[in-house]
């Protein structure tokens, strides 16, 4: 079956953050220090989904979709990253996945999208080895309780993006800028990713997957340095999280770092435990320009001559066919299936006083973008899944409440749902799809 679904995460929805026990994460402490969030915007109310996932669920069966790619918060699970359960935030995913199941929409569960709980921070976060011993252990937590039910599991979102926004530049929690000294914090999501898959098994999970965000990476021109300069970027955003998984081996790292010296015995062949299918995010491409500067050996070139979103990432759905057959023809027979586990654009929607959102250019998006994953899938990539971000207006991290990304219209002042006209677009479309294909 061909996965149709949305996708959002805790943080960005589920507000009540000291409600049940759940347990205080970085991106609580972040959002609270002035300064980190645009108009100091938290996510402590969010959209209220902890209140209101029945009607949020509603939203996705009137939908017509079949799979819904939601994240469990560690903190409500385990309080402080380890020890003591809390039954009563395992209780509220469990009620969730019954409900979704009721209505005939598989629950994808991302174990880690970013919430760390902030006593394992205040320990190191993800510069810590010891991180990634005890995500393995909240995911055994985890899929003892679920996997009886949930057969797909995704370890962790975007390694690449909590690695740098988080630890190198810190414009995301944990707010660390620490440039290319980061690397460490890539090394132990990783290893937390595989040490997960080998627990996420052992506790009856049936599939489990990780996500990545990729970027096809255009060069600025085709002289040698600019070329150069997009291979290093290659490297950076996307080899590192993907090569260690699929080929059990590094990229060379040598433009970053003197010595991979966090690297153990064993590590790697954790690391490239086989997954059922391989997550892929994808937004925008990215084009590169060689280095203007000390520090990294290359520069944003700006993609130009494109429409752009209300976030002014330009607007190129054919770099989504370019990724997947470029993924296909890097990794060949060792590349595991695919699912798109996010793609769709911010907004500057507007509810009319009829009560409508016509956000016609998040239709042509997303049409554009599934054109593009089947001229993929035509040319031989094995796609199994697209999730189309978001289906609520949501927190978007240090944006707060700026970008609106949802099929669904919120009024963060009242909570007031309103389906856009892109939710009725959908429906449609998936009332004509054969979920076969
Ligand atoms: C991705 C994140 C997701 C959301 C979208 C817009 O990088 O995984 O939480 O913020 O971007």
């Amino acid at each position: 079956m061909f996965l149709w679904g949305t996708a959002t995460a805790a943080y960005q929805i589920e507000g009540a953050v000291h409600e049940d026990g759940r347990g205080v994460s970085i991106w609580d402490t972040f959002a609270h220090e002035p300064g980190r969030t645009r108009d100091g915007h938290t996510g402590d109310v969010a959209c209220d989904h902890y209140h209101r996932w029945r009607e949020d669920v509603a939203l996705m069966s009137g939908l017509g979709l079949n799979a819904y790619r939601f994240s469990i918060a560690w903190p409500r699970v385990q309080p402080t990253g380890s020890g003591a359960v809390n039954e009563k935030g395992l209780d509220f995913y469990d009620r969730l996945v019954d409900t979704l199941l009721a209505a005939g929409v598989q629950p994808v569960p991302t174990l880690f999208h970013w919430d760390l709980p902030q006593a394992l921070q205040d320990r190191g976060g993800w510069m810590s080895r010891e991180t990634a011993e005890r995500f393995a252990e909240y995911a055994a937590i985890a899929a003892r309780r679920l996997a009886d039910r949930v057969p797909l599991w995704i370890t962790l979102n975007e390694p690449f993006v909590h690695m740098a926004f988080g630890y190198a530049m810190g414009v995301h929690a944990p707010g660390q800028a620490l440039m290319t000294d980061a690397l460490p914090a890539a090394h132990h999501q990783l290893l937390g990713h595989g040490l997960a898959v080998r627990a996420l098994r052992a506790a009856g999970a049936r599939q489990v997957a990780l996500t990545n965000n990729c970027t096809p990476v255009r060069a600025a021109s085709a002289d040698e340095a600019d070329v150069k300069a997009a291979e290093a970027y290659d490297t950076l955003h996307n080899r590192l999280f993907n090569d260690p998984v699929v080929l059990g081996r590094y990229p060379d790292l040598s433009a970053y770092t003197a010595a991979l010296d966090f690297l153990q015995d064993g590590d790697l062949e954790t690391i490239a435990a086989p997954l059922d299918a391989l997550g892929i995010n994808y937004y925008q491409p990215t084009r590169i320009a060689a280095p203007t500067a000390e520090g990294l050996p290359f520069t944003d070139a700006g993609i130009t001559g494109h429409p752009t979103t209300a976030f002014g990432w330009p607007v190129v759905p054919d770099g989504l066919r370019e990724l997947l057959t470029g993924l296909t023809s890097r990794y060949g027979a060792a590349l595991p299936p695919i699912l798109v586990t996010e793609n769709g654009c911010s907004q500057d929607d507007v509810l009319t006083e009829h009560g409508t959102v016509e956000d016609a250019g998040r239709i042509a998006f997303l049409r554009g973008h599934i054109e593009a994953m089947r001229q993929a899938m035509a040319a031989g990539v094995d796609v199994r899944g697209y999730f189309v971000w978001s289906l609520l207006d949501n927190f978007e991290w240090a944006e707060g409440y700026h970008q609106r990304f949802g099929l669904v219209h919120v009024d963060f002042a009242t909570q007031r749902r309103t389906p856009k006209a892109s939710y009725a677009w959908l429906k449609e479309f998936l009332a004509g799809q054969n979920t076969d294909t």
